[in-house]
């Protein structure tokens, strides 16, 4: 398996700087160490995301017969929910080298056509938070995809030269959590595109289950119950408080992860019933008592807490909709009656007007 390393210089994934926060589903330095570990190497080995694995089942399997290169996939999709995970799968279900790079990595379009020339027959080439690739490197990519070949401009001045070379049939592997704001050209290359959605807490559960399994961690069916109640349907959430449950359990309870000494160190984290946590709840808590349940623009809901937009609405966000807690509406952000009632605050009579005396 390549080194996430070889091309970016960087892991994959790494973004801004938030501060770590238990429940967070982007990758944190210490989740990359174990990543690896715990990574599901095949399609069966992977849990949940039912349908979407069958499509990649039979994805591959085609490919495979015809003795082809696969389609181009884009996946999308709130972070820690398996993208990478699955580019390494389907890598290896091909039999495939795998290349990764991302989307802030390539620089320039020359650094673009440099990965492209290494590239051999069947290579999958992992792009991660594609979204982020500049126009002049997006331009190499379209007939690169498109049609296995690669145009680029040698020297420069009157003595500049056009050249085309082709590239042997490879696959490109996308993924993003913003798919709006991909560039219509560049989605229109992939000839899968597929979402994951959140996973269903016994999903988790057999997660959870099947990692401490794997790290020798000592833990009563109930115990992963508790954590995948509270992991909001994201391996990554899960794997996390897995870890620090580990630590609690080590240092409080001879090592087993019971129920009781699972609600007792989730509670310690201040993680609640849904999985909830401090920024969670401080995102709903500003929604709610200084915006009178809006509608508030995200700009204005983040800097009123002083998080960057971003973290809100890759991280925050996805898990409140997907709650029900929260609507976007082409003029802001909303709460609904179930954010109201989980932060025991009466709804109002006329949401639709409370912005203006909140
Ligand atoms: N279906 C699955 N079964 C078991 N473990 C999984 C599954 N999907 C993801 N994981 C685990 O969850 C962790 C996070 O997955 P991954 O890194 O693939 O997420 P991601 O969608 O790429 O996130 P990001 O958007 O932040 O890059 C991995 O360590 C992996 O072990
Ligand atoms: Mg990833």
């Amino acid at each position: 398996m390549a080194d996430e390393r070889s091309i970016t210089g960087r892991p994959p994934g790494e973004r801004k700087s938030a501060p770590p926060r238990a429940i967070e589903g982007d990758a944190q330095p210490e989740d990359r160490k174990v990543d690896h570990a715990l990574r599901p190497r095949s399609l069966r080995e992977m849990i949940g995301q039912d349908r979407l694995r069958d499509k990649m089942q039979i994805l591959v399997e085609a490919a495979r017969q015809r003795g082809d290169a696969l389609d181009h996939v884009l996946l999308y999709g709130p972070p820690g929910l398996g993208k990478t995970t699955l580019s390494h799968v389907l890598a290896y279900e091909m039999g495939a080298n795998l290349k990764v790079t991302a989307g802030p990595a390539v620089e320039k379009a020359g650094d673009l056509a440099a990965i492209l020339t290494n590239l051999r027959k069947g290579d999958v080439l992992f792009i991660d938070e594609i979204h982020r690739l500049g126009r002049a490197v997006e331009e190499i990519l379209y007939p690169a995809m498109e049609d296995f070949s690669l145009n680029i401009v040698v020297g420069s001045g009157p003595g500049a030269r056009n050249i085309q070379l082709s590239l042997p049939k490879f696959t490109v592997v996308g993924a993003t959590t913003r798919l709006a704001l991909m560039t219509s050209p560049l989605r229109a290359r992939f000839g899968v595109v597929e979402r994951f959605d959140f996973y269903d807490q016994l999903s988790v559960q057999e997660i959870v289950v099947r990692a401490a399994r794997l790290m020798e961690v000592p833990i009563d069916p109930e115990g992963a119950v508790a954590i995948a109640r509270r992991a909001r349907g994201t391996p990554r959430v899960s794997l996390r408080l897995l870890r620090r449950l580990r630590d609690y359990a080590q240092v409080r309870a001879k090592g087993r992860i019971t129920e009781p000494v699972a609600i007792e160190a989730l509670s310690l984290l201040e993680i609640d019933e849904l999985g909830l946590d401090d920024l969670d709840r401080r995102v709903l808590d500003a929604l709610v008592n200084k915006f009178g349940g809006g509608p508030v623009g995200l700009d204005t809901l983040a800097a009123s807490i002083s998080e960057e937009p971003d973290t809100i609405m890759d991280v925050v966000e996805p898990y409140l909709l997907q709650l029900g807690f929260l609507d976007r509406t082409p003029r802001g952000r909303v709460a609904t009656r179930a954010a109201y009632a989980h932060l025991h605050v009466n709804y109002p009579d006329r949401p639709e007007q409370s912005g203006l005396f909140g």
